[in-house]
């Protein structure tokens, strides 16, 4: 699996009769890049993404994969190095059997076969709907149709995947399931880019973090650097709110502490953690 190195350059949108949705937007995304986008309704963030599998074209700048303008790159081809799972997942299913939903993207890459039923099972078993292969996808509740139109992008095994807002209302478990399938891309070396408002799983699940703010990236960096104190008025300005263990790591002199791990690893105590934690909590809650 090539892993591609991701380049906008100064890239600007504008809807026809609408707002310019993203202005000069410059980003580099190495290959096997975690990146989550957070930032207020309407900032741009889903626009920004469909730039990176050619659902919109720059108005300005462009949009490079390993230093191609992807304008120039075939369409088919997009499909099978870039897979997106759009924010409103009934703008993305069509078929009527949760199975063939899942299996078209594969099979128009040219998958057939075992490979393909492997695919689809797989797929299915990562978001939790293994047991719905014959359902018809409309009689699925909204967080889970969401999670359809996740497995359809995971069937196609493509290096980069770009989820927008996959865990909007799921619950716990289905949380989870999204919380595995970063990780297990992550670990696969593909490169993940998600836009999230939850900003625990945009703490504990991504090693970049990029804040637009209307239609500009406002602040772009780790975790740590992005969620200290420091930077909570440029975040607050975007209508964020850093976590809670940034706050509570802050608030006991602690410095940055974004995730629950790492601020109970700054608690003082003799092995330089789990001191001072409140008594029958996990650790790492
Ligand atoms: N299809 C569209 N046509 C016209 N305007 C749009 C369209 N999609 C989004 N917009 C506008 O573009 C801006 C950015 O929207 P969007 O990229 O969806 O932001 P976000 O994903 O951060 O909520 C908003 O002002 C939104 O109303
Ligand atoms: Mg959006």
């Amino acid at each position: 699996m090539n892993v591609p190195l991701i380049e906008l350059e100064a890239v600007s949108f504008t809807y026809p009769d609408g707002p310019t949705a993203v202005i000069d937007v410059t980003l580099r995304i190495e290959p096997g890049e975690t990146v989550v986008i957070i930032g207020q309704n309407g900032s741009g963030k889903s626009t920004l993404v469909r730039h990176l599998n050619g659902l919109l074209r720059p108005g300005s700048g462009r949009v490079l994969l390993d230093g191609h303008d992807i304008h120039s790159v075939h369409v088919a081809a997009l499909a099978a190095r870039v897979g997106l799972a759009f924010q409103n997942p009934d703008r993305q299913l069509f078929a009527g059997r949760v199975a063939s939903e899942v299996g078209f993207g594969p099979r128009n890459l040219g998958v057939r076969g075992a490979e393909l039923e492997a695919r689809v099972a797989a797929a299915l078993e990562d978001v939790g709907l293994a047991a719905e292969a014959e359902t018809n996808p409309y009689d699925l509740g909204l967080s889970r149709r969401k999670l359809l139109a996740l497995a359809s992008v995971l069937a196609m095994r493509t290096p980069v995947l770009v989820l927008d807002e996959p865990t909007t209302g799921q619950d716990a478990r289905g949380v989870a399931r999204v919380r595995a399938v970063v990780a297990s891309a992550a670990q696969e070396g593909r490169t993940v880019i998600a836009i999230s408002h939850d900003m625990r799983f945009a703490a504990e699940c991504f090693g970049r973090v990029v804040v637009m703010r209307a239609g500009k990236v406002a602040l772009d960096g780790s975790p740590a650097a992005i969620f200290a104190q420091a930077a909570w008025p440029e975040l607050r300005a975007a209508y964020l709110e850093p976590p809670l263990p940034a706050v509570v790591g802050a608030g006991l002199g602690l410095g940055s502490t974004p995730t629950a791990a790492a601020l109970v690893a700054a608690l003082p105590g003799p092995a330089g953690e789990g001191r001072g934690r409140p008594p029958g909590r996990a650790g790492n809650e």
